[in-house]
């Protein structure tokens, strides 16, 4: 498996821990384990002052259960880095170009790098990342989140992926706290001719 964008997520230390043979890339990887840890903690600091600005009463207490998790998620992503690191877990590299070989991976994961809150990447270049997140994928790659991106993006980005010969799917996912979410994955596969 393959996550792009995996940041100081657990998902490589929690997959491998589970013996599945996974990478994770991302622009940050290759830096020190202490530039690493200054980026979560700004990243803490970024969080919490949007939170705080948004958020009140009991939307608040659920959005700081997810930041407790996210945390214990980056403590332990930081202190499998560095053996990670050398056993090739963690890779640098960023979209729109990653440096493996076509059909490397059986599934490609990309969560809240493309779209969602804090994605900055325009509808070219969501399409462009697409067709290499599918290039190194042999299987399906799945992006998230999806629920919120508004109808008229949304159309036209499905548009754009099937003239490029690329069959989405849109499909429920499950939440932090275990709820379903309808419309939260898309999911990319090579259309069949
Ligand atoms: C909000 S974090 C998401 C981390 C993780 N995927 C998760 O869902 O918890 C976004 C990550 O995308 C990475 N990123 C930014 N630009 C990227 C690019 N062009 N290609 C791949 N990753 C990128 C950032 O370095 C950051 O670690």
């Amino acid at each position: 498996m393959l996550d792009v964008g995996s940041g100081a997520s657990s998902f490589a230390v929690e997959a491998s821990r589970r013996e599945i043979e996974v990478a994770a890339v991302d622009p940050l990887y290759g830096c020190s384990v202490e530039t690493l840890a200054t980026h979560v903690q700004l990243d803490y600091a970024r969080v919490s002052v949007d939170s705080c600005r948004r958020l009140k009463g009991e939307k608040l207490l659920e959005q700081e259960e997810i930041e407790q998790h996210r945390r214990a998620a980056a403590q332990r992503f930081l202190s499998d880095y560095e053996s990670g690191f050398l056993h090739n877990r963690y890779l640098g590299g960023a979209l729109p170009s990653l440096p493996f070989l076509d059909r490397s991976f059986d599934l490609v994961l990309c969560g809240h790098v493309l779209l969602g809150a804090y994605a900055r990447f325009d509808d070219s270049q969501v399409i462009t990342a697409c067709r290499e997140l599918l290039r190194v994928s042999a299987g399906v790659v799945r992006i998230g989140p999806f629920e919120k991106v508004p109808t008229t993006r949304r159309d036209a980005l499905l548009a754009r992926l099937q003239a490029e010969g690329i069959a989405p799917q849109i499909a429920s996912c499950v939440d932090a706290h275990g709820r379903t979410v309808p419309q939260g994955l898309l999911i990319l596969r090579r259309a069949t001719r």
